[in-house]
């Protein structure tokens, strides 16, 4: 069976930190709350000439080091974002030239904060479907710039920042040893549409728009709906809960990442969260914890991650691989 091998994992953060203090003087919080409600610190803000094109070509490059490829290895990227640079075209295009890249195809996928999850498993359809050998994931967002910055329900939730996987097609044996991904759910329900969303479109509109979220009532499908996606993974690929090496969950609250591990019997030690650090960076949270996870040596090749998100929809889903 062709497998989709992670060969190579890169990040970009903006230059900016903005801790809770910063927050503190723009909308009426404190560290305090911050920290009990959410677990969040501080988070990266772009500045002038960051973007979600230049952090995503930046997360690439490093990607393609890390994987010891080049751009001329690549034949898909697929960039999962909401805060795309404009309309259309699509970012994924703009990273293609960056890169100068002339072959292949390249895409955004808008399912928000779980946009990563989702594009994972486009790619290792694509992979599997032999339509591409070298892949770009990519998970890029530059939400500072759809916050609004009066309302302190959601400006001191959010930060920005990239990552990216390169996912390589290998042939594996076909079962739970194998390195790369070992399979996916995606789910969505678009009676949730209004929990979550940006107020604003080309369509509607024809502005860009804020976000709006009703907290409390994402909150309370999170637990549930990531719980439920999990096991269904973990079941069709014969793994049992106690064999994951490090959950690298969508970085949206603490209190959600410690109730997911708690309903599906993983210790808490194997959460790896960056939430303190990066805030949600929604779709680039997930490759963002990965590569942490990497660099302070926690995630070693062969080892069994796994990653789950929930976003604005909803959309919901969970890839599991053995890196
Ligand atoms: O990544 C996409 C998915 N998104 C998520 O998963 C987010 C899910 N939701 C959450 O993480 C939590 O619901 C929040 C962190 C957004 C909010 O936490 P909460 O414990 O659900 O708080 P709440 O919305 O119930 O608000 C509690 C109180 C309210 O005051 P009253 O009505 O009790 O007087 C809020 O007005 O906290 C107040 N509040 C704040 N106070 C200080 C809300 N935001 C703030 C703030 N600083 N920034």
């Amino acid at each position: 069976m062709m497998r989709s091998v992670i060969k190579g994992v890169g990040t970009s953060l903006p230059a900016r930190v903005m801790t809770n203090a910063d927050i503190s003087k723009i909308v009426d919080t404190s560290h305090e709350w911050i920290v009990e409600r959410t677990g969040i610190h501080a988070r990266h803000i772009a500045g002038e000439g960051e973007t979600t094109r230049s952090l995503a070509v930046a997360a690439c490059r490093k990607a393609l080091d890390d994987a010891g490829m080049s751009a001329a290895d690549i034949d898909l990227i697929i960039l999962a974002t909401s805060t795309p640079d404009n309309t259309f075209p699509a970012t994924a295009t703009m990273v293609q030239a960056d890169l100068g890249i002339t072959r292949g195809a390249a895409f955004d996928l808008q399912a928000v904060c779980s946009g990563f999850v989702y594009a994972l498993s486009t790619a290792d359809a694509m992979i599997k479907a032999g339509q591409a050998k070298g892949v770009l994931v990519i998970g890029s967002e530059t939400f500072s710039r759809i916050l609004d910055w009066t309302d302190r329900t959601t400006c001191v939730l959010f930060g920005d920042g990239a990552g990216a996987f390169v996912l390589s097609a290998e042939q594996g044996k076909g079962d739970n040893k194998d390195r790369g991904i070992l399979g996916s759910n995606l789910r969505s329900d678009g009676r949730y549409n209004d929990k979550l969303y940006v107020d604003g479109g080309p369509s509607t509109t024809k502005t860009v728009g804020y976000l709006r979220m009703q907290g409390r009532e994402v909150f309370k499908h999170a637990v549930t709906n990531l719980s439920s996606v999990v096991e269904d993974v973990l079941i069709d690929a014969k793994i049992s809960a106690s064999e994951i090496d490090w959950f690298v969950p969508h970085q949206a609250n603490r209190r959600i990442l410690e109730g997911v591990a708690k309903k599906l019997g993983i210790d808490e030690a194997k959460i790896v969260m960056t939430l303190a650090h990066h805030g949600n960076t929604s779709a680039a949270s997930i490759p963002l914890a990965f590569d942490a996870a990497l660099k302070d040596g926690r995630i070693k090749r062969g080892q069994l991650i796994l990653m789950e998100a929930m976003g604005g929809g909803f959309t919901w889903g969970a890839t599991l691989a053995r890196y």
